[in-house]
């Protein structure tokens, strides 16, 4: 009885919340320029947050936070290349992918999604979202938005996402409002609509006639007029201004796009990310965060919070703006931070929307900060030198009498690609063109490095010297450092073309796959065979003191007594590489050039007990060790240097 009574005030409750015509629905009123939720006037205040940035056991920890916050929806991109891995596999929506589930955690933590399908979704992602894979189809490696092999792919992928999305829609009494295509169409200098179009009808198709679609731009007309779609909802990005006649004009630019739509700023952009050698500061006080906010709300804006938890690039996901690499912390100066603690953005933004009067989400408790611990120093042996490791874990490679083999080539999506030749002399080493860094060694000692961050045409030369009399070694590693998320592919990785030592063109090479790859999030792809090839070639006892000056993979044992909780590993000392924990690559690091000295290792990623870690250190030398060992330390905070 007593549960009965229950539901049917939980009922009446909705039913004046909602308004009596309370079947569910999500439409566009164009007379009143306002959004109807199941019938009633509805503005959002959502934030941006992205599940593939955050291990899943602390989803819900994180949506806690952003509805205590007093939002009421959240705003997620999809990543396609994470999701879809290889072109010939069936995409992923399961475990740290599976988007579904994320979307019901939220809707149970009273947040509503707004869900942004690209296929390009920028998001400081590698390439934007989109797979690595699409441009094995091209001769030059670049293809136009409209290539039918492309929308061919994009169907297939729609086809397999959008059913799974379908049920969660708010007509089907689901928390899906309405779904982004594209991601600042208008601005990447492309202006194919034809293109946006096909897109819309096949989000129609799988989503129906009635689905709310939406485009967002920077309200700049060349932007709008290129990234629009006639009946298609234009929204735009908005950044912090103290001028309210200025933020009224951008919405004004929205709206004359379509005649009746409501305010929205899909993107309200709030902080920006770092970059790996660059100095990024927040350019946005709080205060005027708020202004902002309170401006376009007075304007009955709705508004997406970019970022409102940022998480962690794991594995090699980061985006790039060439030539920077993004870093692996997407902190992002954003309210909620990297490892979820709340800091005085999240307060004054709640601040504020407590005292937005009959505001119908009004904030919960904010979850107390998780508990971290910087566990004590740990000591590192070298295990090999890098191009031992490789060869070691016997690689799968690929054999061609001229030109190396390019990344797309022999599959390798992600992270490093190992290249070796003979040669017979020494000199000066060209590799006209290549993407992203290159390691040379010879004879398996390390030559120097070649970074993009610096490319000009002199950098792609460098000298090797010390050959012996006859056959000499060459090997060249080849880094991805994260595409650029600004733009469509338009560029291969590896090597591509010929290599010349003295002007001569280098022949019979090995391309091959370097084993450190990751999936999902941050799953090392073959742990179980690298384990194994760790643990049966080991041998603690004997000094490899000589490598430690070289590129080369050091091993140690976290040994943790009690349950494990979330912290820092710090690589201040270090000089450039990744790091493995147990089967999670915890992403890269570039101490020696910064600024982002830690790296996030949340609890799930450790067990109580023996923990492998595993640098694999791409610049040697580093001042983290003596002659015959190194430390890794731990910090319970993030440690920026610029
Ligand atoms: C905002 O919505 C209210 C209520 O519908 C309306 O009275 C007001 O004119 C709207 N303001 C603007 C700037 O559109
Ligand atoms: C190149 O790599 C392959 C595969 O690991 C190995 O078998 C071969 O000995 C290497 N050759 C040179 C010249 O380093
Ligand atoms: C790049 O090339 C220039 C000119 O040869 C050289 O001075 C510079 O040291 C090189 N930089 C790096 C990082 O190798
Ligand atoms: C390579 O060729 C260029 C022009 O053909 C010449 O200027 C240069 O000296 C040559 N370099 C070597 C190392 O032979
Ligand atoms: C980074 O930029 C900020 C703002 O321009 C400046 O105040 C700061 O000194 C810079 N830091 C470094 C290490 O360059």
């Amino acid at each position: 009885m007593r549960r009965e009574l229950a539901l049917f005030l939980v009922c009446s409750v909705f039913a004046t919340v909602f308004g009596t015509d309370s079947s569910p629905s999500f439409k566009i009123d164009t007379v009143n320029s306002q959004f109807l939720l199941d019938g009633d006037p509805f503005t959002y205040i959502a934030g941006e947050i992205h599940y593939f940035r955050i291990p899943h056991q602390k989803w819900d920890d994180r949506l806690k936070r952003v509805r205590a916050l007093g939002f009421n929806a959240i705003t997620v991109p999809v990543p396609w290349n994470l999701h879809q891995f290889y072109q010939d596999e069936t995409p992923i929506l399961s475990g740290n992918l599976d988007l579904v589930k994320f979307i019901k955690a939220a809707e149970s933590n009273g947040l509503y999604t707004i869900l942004r399908i690209g296929p390009y979704i920028s998001a400081e992602w590698d390439n934007g979202g989109l797979p690595w894979w699409l441009i094995r189809n091209t001769k030059i490696g670049k293809y136009r938005s409209s290539d039918p092999s492309f929308m061919t792919e994009v169907t297939q992928w729609w086809k397999h996402l959008l059913p799974k999305i379908y049920p969660l829609m708010r007509k089907n009494a689901g928390p899906v409002l309405m779904v982004q295509i594209e991601h600042f169409y208008g601005a990447l200098g492309i202006c194919d609509q034809q293109y946006l179009l096909q897109l819309a009808n096949m989000a129609k198709e799988n989503l129906g006639n009635d689905v709310v679609l939406f485009t967002v731009n920077p309200p700049v007309l060349q932007f709008m007029r290129c990234g629009t779609l006639p009946n298609i909802l234009p929204t735009i990005e908005i950044v912090p201004n103290a001028n309210a006649g200025e933020i009224e004009s951008w919405f004004s630019m929205q709206k004359a796009f379509m005649q009746g739509a409501p305010a929205v700023a899909s993107q309200f952009l709030i902080n920006p990310f770092k970059l790996w050698g660059k100095n990024v500061s927040d350019p946005y006080p709080n205060n005027l965060i708020i202004q902002t906010a309170k401006t376009a709300f007075a304007l009955n804006a709705s508004l997406s919070f970019h970022m409102t938890h940022g998480g962690t690039n794991f594995g090699y996901w980061n985006g790039a703006v060439d030539p920077y690499p993004v870093t692996t912390s997407y902190d992002s100066f954003a309210p909620i931070s990297e490892a979820g603690d709340v800091n005085p953005l999240y307060i004054s933004i709640r601040n504020w929307i407590s005292n937005i009067p009959g505001w119908q989400n009004p904030p919960t408790p904010i979850p107390a900060n998780l508990p971290r611990t910087a566990y004590p120093d740990v000591q590192l042996t070298v295990f090999d030198t890098i191009s031992g490791f490789i060869i070691g874990a016997n690689p799968e490679c690929w054999s061609s009498p001229e030109t190396p083999r390019t990344a797309e080539y022999i599959r390798q999506g992600y992270g490093y690609i190992y290249y070796n030749t003979t040669i017979i002399e020494c000199g000066s080493l060209y590799i006209p063109t290549f993407a992203d860094n290159a390691y040379i060694f010879l004879n398996q000692n390390f030559v120097g490095a070649l970074y993009k961050q610096f490319g000009s045409i002199h950098n792609n030369t460098i000298d090797v010297q010390g050959c012996l009399d006859q056959f000499n070694s060459l090997e060249i590693i080849i880094e991805i450092t994260g595409r650029d998320h600004n733009n469509y592919p338009v560029m291969s990785r590896g090597i591509q073309g010929n290599v010349y030592m003295r002007n001569i063109t280098l022949e019979n090479w090995e391309s091959c796959e370097v084993p450190i790859e990751t999936y999902e999030i941050s799953l090392v792809k073959n742990y179980e065979s690298l384990k194994q090839h760790v643990f049966e070639t080991i041998d603690f006892e004997k000094s490899q003191s000589a490598a430690i000056e070289q590129p080369s993979v050091f091993i140690g044992n976290l040994i943790i007594k009690t349950a494990p909780a979330d912290t820092f590993l710090d690589t201040r000392g270090w000089g450039k590489g990744v790091v493995t924990i147990n089967q999670y690559n915890i992403g890269r690091y570039w101490a020696s050039i910064g600024p982002q000295q830690t790296l996030y290792i949340p609890s799930e990623f450790l067990h109580k007990g023996e923990n492998l870690i595993m640098f694999y250190e791409f610049e040697g030398a580093t001042t983290a060790c003596t002659a015959t060992a190194c430390t890794a330390k731990f910090t319970n905070i993030p440690v920026f240097d610029y």
